[in-house]
C-alpha cells in the first residue's frame, strides 16, 4: 500500500484533529489516546467537513459530529452510530520520526445507506398538486396567541373573510394554516456555515420531519395556487412567527442560488396587514420584496390594510369599528378577485422562460478562491 506524509506529528498534538490533502481527496486525521487516525473529511450526508466536527466519548467510541447537520462517525472505524450502517472512508496511518503518512487510497470505502425520508417524499421529489384548473387558495394566519385565552384577531378574521369568499364566489379550494398551531423550530442558520449546508427541504425537517413547517412547505410549495398571508402589525413590522417562517423559507429561496431551480412557479400572493396604529405600507414592501424573491406573482393592489393612526391606543374600539367595516368587507373580496383574475392569467406562462435574475454562487466576487476545509 502506498502512504503521502501529511504533516508532521508536532502539527498534530494529542487532542488536535486537521483536514488535510491526500490526492484529490481531502481527509480529516485526529490525534486522540494516543492513536492518530485518518477517515474522509467529507460527510456522507451534504459533504460537511468532518475534520471541523466536535470529537466526544459516544456509543463506547469515539466519535465527530459534523458541524453541519450533526451525522457521527467513529473516528477510529469511519463507522456510523450503531443502528446505522452508513460507512465513511477509512485510511491507514503511520508514524515514522516525525512524518505522519496516511494511505493514498482508504483501508475501507465510503458507503451511504438509503435513509428513510418517505413522511417528506413529496417534498423530496416536488410531487406538485397544481394543476392548469386548480384553484387552491392557501391561507397563512401569522398571529400569534394564547389558545387557552382565545381573541379576536383583525387580520385572521379578515383572512377567514377573504378565504370564504374564494370558495363561494370562485369555487376555490381553500385551506388555512395557523402558524402558532403547527410547533416548528427557527431557522438554526445552516446556509451560514456553507450554502449547501441549506438544503431542500429543509435541513430541520430531514432531521424533524414531524416539524410543523413540513405542513407549511407542503401547502405553499406543492399545493397552493394561490397564498394570502395575513399579519398584525407589531411594533412597525410583521408579526414575530412571520419572520419565523420567512427565515425557514431560506432553503426555497437557497434552490435558485445552488442548483438555478425555481420551486414557486404559476403562483400568486397578496397580504393582509393590520394594525392598531400604522406602518402599513413598510410591510408591505417587507413582504412583496420578500415573496417575490421566492418566486411569486402579485395582482395589482395585492394587499389590505387596516389601522387607525399613531395615536389610536384604544384597541378596544380598534376591533369594534374592524368588524363595522364595510371597507374590509369590500377589500377582502377584491383582493380575492384580483388573485382570481391573475391566476387565471398566469396558468398560462411558460415558467421555463421566466428566469431568476439572482446571483449563483459562480457570481461571488470570490468564486475562484478555495476554502482548503471545504469539500465543495
Ligand atoms: S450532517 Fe454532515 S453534511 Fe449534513
Amino acid at each position: 500500500m502506498e502512504f503521502i506524509r501529511v504533516c508532521a506529528v508536532t502539527d498534530i498534538p494529542e487532542g488536535a484533529q486537521k483536514i488535510v490533502q491526500v490526492g484529490v481527496h481531502k481527509v480529516a486525521l485526529f490525534h486522540f489516546e494516543n492513536k492518530i487516525t485518518a477517515i474522509g473529511n467529507a460527510c456522507l450526508h451534504k459533504a460537511g467537513p468532518l475534520g471541523l466536527g466536535k470529537v466526544e466519548h459516544k456509543y463506547e467510541g469515539l466519535y465527530v459530529t459534523c458541524p453541519w447537520h450533526g451525522w457521527e462517525y467513529n473516528i477510529q472505524t469511519g463507522a456510523a452510530p450503531p443502528g446505522y450502517k452508513d460507512q465513511q472512508s477509512l485510511y491507514e496511518v503511520k508514524v515514522e520520526g516525525d512524518d505522519v503518512l496516511v494511505s493514498t487510497q482508504p483501508v475501507k470505502k465510503a458507503h451511504r445507506e438509503l435513509h428513510d425520508l418517505k413522511i417528506i417524499e413529496d417534498l423530496v421529489k416536488l410531487d406538485y398538486l397544481t394543476t392548469p384548473d386548480s384553484k387552491n387558495i392557501l391561507g397563512i394566519s401569522t398571529t400569534n396567541m394564547n389558545d387557552g385565552l382565545p381573541r379576536y384577531s383583525t387580520s385572521e378574521a379578515a383572512l377567514e373573510l377573504a378565504l370564504a369568499y374564494a370558495a363561494e364566489k370562485h369555487g376555490a379550494s381553500t385551506k388555512m394554516l395557523k402558524l402558532r398551531e403547527l410547533g416548528f423550530r427557527a431557522c438554526e442558520g445552516y446556509y451560514s456555515q456553507h450554502m449547501n449546508a441549506c438544503t431542500w427541504p429543509c435541513s430541520i425537517t430531514e432531521m424533524q420531519p414531524d416539524d410543523g413547517m413540513t405542513q407549511v412547505y407542503r401547502d405553499m410549495i406543492l399545493w397552493a395556487d394561490v397564498v394570502l398571508v395575513s399579519t398584525p402589525i407589531r411594533w412597525g413590522n410583521a408579526s414575530s412567527l412571520y419572520f419565523k417562517m420567512a427565515e425557514r423559507l431560506n432553503c426555497v429561496q437557497n434552490q435558485i442560488t445552488l442548483k438555478d431551480r425555481v420551486l414557486i412557479k404559476n403562483k400568486v400572493a397578496s397580504f393582509i396587514i393590520t394594525g392598531g396604529q400604522d406602518n402599513i405600507q413598510q410591510v408591505a414592501g417587507q413582504m412583496m420584496v420578500f415573496f417575490t424573491d421566492l418566486g411569486f406573482t402579485f395582482p395589482p393592489f395585492s394587499f389590505l390594510g387596516w389601522s387607525r393612526g399613531w395615536t389610536a391606543e384604544d384597541m378596544d374600539k380598534n376591533i369594534m369599528q374592524f368588524k363595522q367595516s364595510e371597507y374590509i368587507k369590500r377589500t377582502a373580496k377584491e383582493m380575492v378577485d384580483n388573485c382570481m383574475e391573475t391566476l387565471s392569467q398566469i396558468k398560462h406562462v411558460h415558467t421555463e422562460n421566466i428566469k431568476a435574475p439572482k446571483p449563483h454562487k459562480e457570481d461571488s466576487f470570490s468564486s475562484g478562491v478555495i476554502n482548503p476545509d471545504m469539500n465543495v
